[in-house]
């Protein structure tokens, strides 16, 4: 039961629930010297690999990995970790069949100032528990009612992008953020985002933000204070319409985590389903605008898959002769 002892009492001063001083039920920090066996880099004094890290993600774990192979240990964030890389790692570290792993204490320090409690910053039984309890929100009758929201809110929203040459000026990123927030606001949160949208956004982003910034503390001025600022705004707007959904639930997700209940009876306390709410907003708006991104850059500069997922009616227009001159490309529609 290693999470709940947290989750019922708050810790002493923000910054204490990153550390196991705040979180006495987590595994003593070893201290770094454990991992000396490690093979690594620990990068410069004081800051380690944290700016190689974070200057080009996807490069510094391709050195890493070419230099010191699938285990391999780094410095960022002011502590030294260890990156496991490959299926077998994947396979170890996911099932966790020896319960040997904490997804708590590997995603505290970075995000439990800002996105505490949520289904991937609890373990073990507390995750399975409250996990059981959200599980209502993901069956077959709401995920269909979301499901025709998002197909009547993503056309509406891609009618605004204009039509033919129109859809070259859209900004990609900005375009999928705005309408991954306004989908989310409606099928998450039942409501159609009005004037609160830029202010729910700014927070959010700002809560995001923080998550990577290399000052930890939410001092004045610092991304992680902005961070911090950030959440409680979204905390006083999610217990309030909070309050609103228990009262007159609708086929929103919210309503659907407003009435879940543990399988002792109990509802969840309002609480932690705000935190719930926050964390699932943030899982699933960051991802799909980052990977939808990618998506439309990747289709944008690699001619054989923009011609393997159009429709055969455009291939047959685009190519002469209606066939894909790609070699070892294969119609399936
Ligand atoms: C392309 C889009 C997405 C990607 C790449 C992605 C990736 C991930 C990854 C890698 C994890 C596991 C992290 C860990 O345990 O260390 C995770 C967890 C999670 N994701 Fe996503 N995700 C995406 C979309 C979504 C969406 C749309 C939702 C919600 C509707 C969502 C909700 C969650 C939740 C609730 C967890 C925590 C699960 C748990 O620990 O029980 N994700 N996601």
């Amino acid at each position: 039961m290693a999470s709940t002892a947290w989750a019922q009492g708050a810790p002493a001063r923000a910054g204490d629930n990153q550390t196991d001083h705040g979180n006495p039920h987590w595994t003593r920090h070893p201290g770094d010297a454990a991992l000396e066996a490690i093979p690594g880099e620990d990068g410069w004094p004081i800051v380690g690999t944290t700016f190689q890290q974070l200057a080009d993600p996807d490069g510094f774990a391709r050195r890493m990995l070419a230099t010191y192979g699938p285990v391999h240990r780094t410095r960022s964030f002011g502590k030294r970790s260890v990156d496991l890389i490959g299926p077998d790692a994947n396979e170890l570290l996911l099932f966790d069949r020896d319960r040997l792993f904490s997804s708590e204490q590997g995603w505290g320090p970075l995000l439990n100032l800002l996105f505490p409690r949520g289904l991937m910053l609890i373990d073990h039984e507390a995750h399975r528990i409250d996990r059981r309890a959200l599980s209502v929100a993901f069956k077959p009758e709401p995920m269909k009612a979301y499901c025709d929201l998002l197909n009547r809110d993503i056309a509406a929203g891609m009618d605004g992008w204009g039509n033919g040459a129109d859809r070259f000026g859209v900004r990609v990123y900005d375009a999928i953020k705005a309408l991954t927030l306004q989908t989310a606001a409606t099928s998450f949160l039942g409501i159609p985002l009005g004037p609160e949208a830029d202010r729910l956004n700014r927070a959010f982003t700002a809560m995001v933000q923080a998550a990577v910034a290399p000052i930890r503390r939410p001092l004045p001025l610092t991304a992680m204070g902005r961070g911090v600022a950030g959440r409680r705004m979204m905390v006083a707007w999610f217990t309030r319409l909070l309050s609103e959904r228990r009262a007159d639930p609708g086929q929103d997700m919210f309503s659907q985590f407003a009435l879940a209940r543990r399988e002792d009876g109990s509802l969840l306390p309002a609480d932690v389903v705000v935190d719930h709410m926050i964390f699932l907003l943030m899982a699933a708006h960051d991802t799909i605008t980052s990977s939808f991104t990618t998506l439309i850059w990747q289709l944008a500069k690699d001619q054989h898959w923009r011609n393997a997922c159009a429709p055969k009616r455009w291939r047959q227009r685009a190519v002469p002769g209606g066939r894909c001159p790609t070699p070892g490309w294969r119609s399936w529609s």
